[in-house]
């Protein structure tokens, strides 16, 4: 397999790509997506998760305008689906799984795009042969990135505010919300952090919060919700809580931002007391010594 790239420079490359050439994917591009997907899971909480490289056929980027996903995609050879069975934080180990398929893609010089829908009844679920106890929480565009992207595409950027992502010290704090951290107080951490800002999210709402501990190489991930924003995805659209996925992307930039740098560690769960939560968040997890 082709070495790649460290993970800050794939993760600072990654950017959703809507408009493709529609050109079939190489042989040898082909082959080696196909060998990254069937080796993801399962998941890093346990999850029973699987992944499958699927050639896009003609209406498939039309029928995702019925399933809940916005920036429509256009000219998509392929799509990588997964099917994820119930457990407490499938969609978390969703997120890392699909992050990790998508940084590598990256890697190969292919374009990617997030799409979180109601995928579970439709021709994407399918393709996977979706089981009765599985679901498809979301699903991701591939292909030759287009030259130029359409007039639209950018429309979507500006409306997504796709380009911008929150200070690192809104999103990061010492010991307890409220106290911000700056990244030259983080030493090593610094890069992991800054990695996990730059992730991709739905909507670009970026809700994943860190508190480090008071033992400074312990950080808690924490879930800041939109307000409303799953009830009216789940209302309108039948979609799962998508925000929970944006946490597996946080965990996977940061583990692997810290693999690179030679950090041990990795998530568990181990909640920490004590602390002034606000009103929308809730604990994910927690890095620290394996
Ligand atoms: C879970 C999830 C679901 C997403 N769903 C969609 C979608 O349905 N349509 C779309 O065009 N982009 C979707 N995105 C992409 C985000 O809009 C995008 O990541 C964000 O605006 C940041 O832009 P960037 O990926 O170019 O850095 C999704 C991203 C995530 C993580």
């Amino acid at each position: 397999m082709m070495t790649q790239p460290p993970a800050h420079e794939l993760i600072q490359k990654r950017v959703s790509c809507r408009s493709y050439t529609g050109e079939t994917l190489e042989h040898g591009l082909r082959e080696a997506m196909d060998t990254v997907v069937s080796t993801e899971g399962p998941g890093l909480f346990g999850s029973n998760l699987r992944f499958k490289l699927a050639t896009a056929a003609p209406n498939d980027t039309d029928s995702l305008k019925g399933l809940g996903t916005y920036g429509f995609i256009k000219g998509a050879s392929a799509f990588i689906i997964g099917a994820v069975a119930p457990s407490e934080k499938n969609l978390e180990d969703y997120g890392y799984a699909m992050e990790k398929i998508i940084l590598h893609a990256t890697g190969l010089g292919l374009g990617t795009c997030w799409l979180g829908g109601s995928f579970d009844r439709s021709r994407f679920a399918q393709k996977i042969n979706c089981k009765p106890d599985e679901r498809v929480p979301a699903v991701a565009a591939l292909g030759h990135k287009a030259d130029k992207r359409r007039l639209f595409d950018k429309t979507v950027r500006l409306i997504a505010r796709s380009t911008k992502r929150k200070a690192f010290q809104e999103l990061f704090f010492d010991r307890d919300f409220g106290r911000p951290l700056a990244p030259d107080q983080c030493g090593p951490f610094a890069l992991p952090l800054d990695m996990v800002r730059l992730g991709p999210s739905a909507s670009n709402k970026q809700p994943w919060r860190i508190i480090r501990d008071a033992d400074p190489n312990v950080f808690h991930l924490f879930l800041e919700r939109t307000k409303n924003y799953y009830e009216n995805n789940r209302r309108m659209f039948g979609l799962m809580d998508i925000q929970r996925i944006d946490m597996g992307i946080a965990m996977c930039h940061f583990d692997m931002a810290c693999k690179d740098a030679d950090i041990p560690g990795a998530w568990k769960i181990d909640p920490p007391t004590g602390l002034n939560l606000p009103r929308r968040a809730s604990y994910v997890s927690t890095w620290g010594a394996a």
